[in-house]
Parts: structure tokens; C-alpha cells; sequence
């Protein structure tokens, strides 16, 4: 008798105490709580199988955090060769890559909706930094067999200083940087990283921020990467545009009137409106083309975890900080950036 009540406490009891208790947090402290049962007993492992990073040192002197599946890429980065028309998009993850990558396309293809509604992305801009990968191939390899007489996209994550060295040496191309505020950055790249496969699992969301305020991620700083970018952009301003997501956020067509100038395309005012239009977070997120669903269906990517378009939006990571973590990440903030003469919007504009 007494077996039977307490089998039934625990079985239907603790649960329900549980259900109730994590049924009044906030969301992400629910997804801390579930990862930490996960990585602490090593359940995950058994859902997914995922890489480990590692740090490699690059014979040029550098260091980078990556997944090991990646870590002969930084070498063969190096030596590539960039092409005089070549158009490169360089982000630190989860900045807006994507979003450029897609109004960069438009703009030097006049405005061809219909062609970016029908060739996916990941086809259309080659992605330096990435060796062979399931459901998406070899974005080196792409890059280096693309057609002589076609204008070559080209997108990395890596740090200024593991750019190729042809254009660590001299400006080529037309380069185009995005950048994000650090809180969204460090909330997206959480959740990135929760649904895809190639990277190992984040663990709790506490444990997250700690290692991307430390560097301790795949790619290292947030704060080396930005200001290596904005150290580049002040000595070239004419082969490098800088903008930051929340400006895209705000004024959009005015973006793109701006990057096309840049870029030396002349566009009507009809094909900017256009370029806006298939360009907002509702368009993109629906458009298989850009949202990254084949990568879902590949299992590349968990989509039931998180999407890859997830809110698009700044501020969310009020959302997720905590009053503390806010406070310690304000304090890391002012003390790295303060010979910075570049400023960040963490607010949604009006
Ligand atoms: P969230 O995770 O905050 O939603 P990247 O392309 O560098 O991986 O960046 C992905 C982030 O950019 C995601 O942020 C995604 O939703 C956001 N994004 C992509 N396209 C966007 C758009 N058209 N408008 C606003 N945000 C966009």
C-alpha cells in the first residue's frame, strides 16, 4: 500500500509540482532549466550528435575557435584569391548576414526577385569559411570554380585577420559589413546554435552568456571581431561600407539607396522599393530561398528548436538578460569600447 501512494506521488505528483514550477518562468529560463538537465546528465547526446570546437592556431601568428570540422578552413582561406568585381559580405554570426546577403544580390542582379524567389541563397553567394557540409557543399570550392565571367558574392565569418591575404594586403573587391548590438548578437547566436547541429549544444542559457562575454565561442569576441572590422572600415572607406543592423531595422530603403550607390549600381527608385519589400524580415522568413528550411529538412538543422529567421528584431535580449546579466554585460561593455568611436542602438526606434 504504502509502495503504491508513493510510486503515484512521484509519478504523478512531482511532475505536475515541476510542470507548475517551470510553467511560471520566464521562457528562457525554462530552456536553461531543460538544457542544464540535458548537458548535466548527458542526454543530449543521445538526441543529437554534435562536433566539438577547437582553437587553431593559423600559421600566420592567429588564433579562432572552431567546430573541428572547420579547422583546416582558416588556411586555405588565406590563400584564396579575390577577383577585382567580387562583393564580400563579412559578419561576426548571427549580425544580419543573411539579410545583406540578400540585398546585396538583388542590388547587383537589377532588383531579380523572381530568380532569388527560385535559387536558393546558399547557391547564389558562395560562404568562404566552409568546407564540405551536409545539405549545403563546399563554399570554397564553390567560390574557387565560380564562372570567370560571372560577378562573384562572397560571405565570411572570419576575423580581419584571417581574411585572405590578398585582402589583408591591399583593398579588393567591395567589401560590406554588418554588425549588431552585442546583447541581440549574443541572444540570436544562443539559439543558433541551440537548433543547429554543426556546432556543439550552448548548454544553459547562464552558461552561454559567460562564454560570450569570455570569447570562450566559436569565432572568439564579439568585441576583437567588431573593432577589427571598424579599424578596417576607417582605413578603406571606399572598398568597405559599414552599417549596423539596427540602422537596416530602421530605415531599410534608405539602406539599400545607399549600399547600391556603394556598390556603383544604378537602380530606379521602382527597383529599390522592390529590393525593400522582398527584403523585410516577414518576406524573407516565409521565402525558402532565405530561410534556411532545406538545412531543416536535411537535418542540418532543428527548426523545432528554433527557427533560423527567429524575431528579427532589436531588442530581445531584454528577453533574456537578467537584471544582473545586464548590468555585468553594461560593465564589460563600457570597459571594452571605450576607445570605440563606434555606438550601438539597444533599443527598438519608435
Ligand atoms: P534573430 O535570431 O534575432 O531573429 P545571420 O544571417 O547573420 O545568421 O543573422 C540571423 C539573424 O538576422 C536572425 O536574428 C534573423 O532573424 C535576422 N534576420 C535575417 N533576415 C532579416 C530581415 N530581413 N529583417 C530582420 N532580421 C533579419
Amino acid at each position: 500500500m504504502i509502495f503504491v501512494i508513493g510510486a503515484t506521488l512521484t509519478a504523478v505528483v512531482v511532475p505536475t509540482a515541476c510542470w507548475m514550477w517551470m510553467s511560471r518562468m520566464r521562457p528562457v529560463d525554462r530552456m536553461c532549466v531543460k538544457a542544464e538537465i540535458l548537458c548535466k546528465t548527458g542526454l543530449q547526446r543521445f538526441f543529437t550528435k554534435r562536433p566539438d570546437l577547437c582553437t587553431v592556431k593559423v600559421s600566420n601568428g592567429s588564433e579562432i575557435i572552431l567546430p573541428d570540422a572547420m579547422k583546416h578552413s582558416p588556411e586555405e582561406i588565406l590563400k584564396f584569391k579575390i577577383r577585382p568585381d567580387d562583393v564580400i559580405v563579412a559578419t561576426y554570426s548571427k549580425a544580419g548576414t543573411t539579410w545583406m546577403q540578400e540585398i546585396v544580390w538583388l542590388i547587383c542582379n537589377g532588383a531579380d526577385t523572381k530568380t532569388a524567389k527560385a535559387t536558393r541563397l546558399l547557391d547564389r553567394f558562395g560562404f568562404l569559411d566552409l568546407p564540405q557540409f551536409p545539405g549545403v557543399g563546399n563554399g570554397l570550392q564553390a567560390l574557387e570554380n565560380w564562372p570567370k565571367d560571372k560577378k562573384r558574392f562572397v560571405k565570411t565569418h572570419m576575423p580581419v585577420e584571417l581574411l585572405p591575404y590578398d585582402l589583408q594586403e591591399a583593398p579588393k573587391g567591395k567589401m560590406i559589413c554588418v554588425v549588431r548590438n552585442p546583447k541581440d548578437n549574443c541572444v540570436s547566436l544562443y539559439h543558433f546554435f541551440r537548433m543547429n547541429m554543426i556546432f556543439p549544444h550552448p548548454g544553459p542559457w547562464d552558461q552561454f552568456f559567460v562564454d560570450f562575454c569570455q570569447g570562450n565561442i566559436q569565432l572568439g569576441s564579439w568585441f576583437d571581431h567588431v573593432y577589427g572590422y571598424w579599424k578596417l572600415f576607417q582605413e578603406r572607406k571606399g572598398s568597405v561600407y559599414f552599417v549596423t543592423f539596427e540602422t537596416l531595422k530602421k530605415d531599410l530603403k534608405g539602406e539599400v539607396t545607399k549600399i547600391a550607390r556603394f556598390l556603383e549600381e544604378d537602380l530606379s527608385d521602382e527597383q529599390i522599393d522592390t529590393i525593400a519589400q522582398h527584403c523585410t524580415f516577414s518576406s524573407m522568413s516565409k521565402n525558402k530561398c532565405t530561410n534556411y528550411s532545406e538545412c531543416g529538412e536535411a537535418g542540418v538543422m532543428n527548426f523545432n528548436v528554433s527557427k533560423f529567421m527567429r524575431k528579427g528584431e532589436v531588442g530581445d535580449w531584454k528577453n533574456h538578460f537578467t537584471i544582473n546579466q545586464n548590468q555585468a554585460f553594461d560593465e564589460l561593455y563600457a570597459k571594452r569600447t571605450k576607445d570605440w568611436t563606434l555606438e550601438f542602438e539597444f533599443e527598438p526606434s519608435e
